[in-house]
């Protein structure tokens, strides 16, 4: 009897393999450089022992994955990897996604366009994210100085231009808070996955089957404006000054997306670091996102 309750604790032990991880990168970052995501992906394999992690590449090589990062269309990133993560036999039984900045609304926007082809995915966790967008460049992410005043006029002057929406991925979560129906008409990856300008029903039955919807954001950004964004606010619609929260939207009180619903059923959670964008140590990871949610 003993011997055999003692192999039937082994066997779960053993199966009870941790929950695979799914990353996706921010921009001017990459899957995969020892400096970048590469790091991260090894402490995660260093704090989960046998974890399973995907940093996810958009593209045929780390070039190509920067680059995509600034000049390929959100939709066919999302579509990319809704391919690329149905295929992974490794996945089947579901994973927990973290998204850095940019790669939080894209990782939102493949758990709402294909979260239903994939394994259930449990926790979605953002760090940094754009989920209303943003109105303004203050540091301009990381691209240099002169490109940086040109992309700044340019999404000032012109984000909505289709050409420009079809170049340049900032531009489709470009969010001017000073003409809300010309977002909602012509932002072609942001308003679409928030729902905007008609309800997608997908979206929402996707999304609210998440076990927790985690936002961290950094209280002293210097990259991403507005930084209430990073918790699904946003500047109150008409003027480029006021900030309301998630809340205190549209979005939440005619529960466009299912987060009011998410937020009663206690699944939606609001994190903040002191620091500047992506600024945390492992420490505060790991005692505050891999214990709760990744374990
Ligand atoms: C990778 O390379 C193949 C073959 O050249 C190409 O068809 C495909 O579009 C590339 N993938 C991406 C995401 O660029
Ligand atoms: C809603 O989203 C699903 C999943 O991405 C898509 O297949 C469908 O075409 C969308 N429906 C509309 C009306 O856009």
């Amino acid at each position: 009897m003993k011997w055999w309750f003692g192999f039937l604790l082994m066997l779960k032990y053993v199966s009870a393999e941790p929950t695979p991880i799914v990353l996706w990168h921010g921009m001017g970052d990459t899957c995969c450089l020892a400096y970048s995501l590469g790091l991260f992906k090894l402490f995660l394999e260093k704090q989960i022992p046998g974890v399973y992690v995907v940093s996810l590449k958009i593209g045929n090589s780390t070039v190509e994955d920067l680059e995509n990062g600034y000049f390929m269309h959100p939709n066919k990133q999302v579509e990319y990897v809704c391919e690329t993560l149905a295929q992974d036999p490794n996945l089947q039984n579901g994973f927990n996604g973290i998204g850095f900045s940019q790669g939080s609304q894209f990782l939102r926007a493949v758990v709402q366009r294909c979260g239903h082809k994939l394994g259930p995915i449990k926790n979605l966790i953002t760090l940094g994210g754009q989920h209303q967008g943003v109105y303004g460049l203050p540091h301009c992410f990381a691209l240099q100085h002169e490109t940086c005043d040109y992309v700044r006029k340019l999404l000032n002057y012109a984000a909505y231009y289709s050409w420009v929406q079809n170049s340049l991925v900032q531009a489709t979560y470009w969010h001017d808070p000073l003409d809300e129906k010309k977002y909602a008409k012509n932002s072609e990856f942001l308003a679409d996955i928030n729902n905007e300008l008609q309800i997608n029903q997908t979206y929402i039955d996707n999304l609210i089957k998440l076990e927790h919807f985690v936002m961290v954001k950094f209280e002293s950004d210097s990259i991403v404006q507005p930084r209430e964004t990073e918790w699904f606010g946003f500047y109150a619609p008409g003027q480029a000054k006021d900030l309301i929260t998630l809340q205190q939207s549209a979005i939440y009180k005619k529960d466009r997306l299912g987060l009011k619903k998410m937020d009663e059923a206690g699944k939606l959670v609001f994190l903040s670091q002191p620091g500047d964008h992506l600024r945390f140590s492992e420490d505060w990871f790991i005692d505050t996102i891999i214990k709760p949610y990744l374990l």
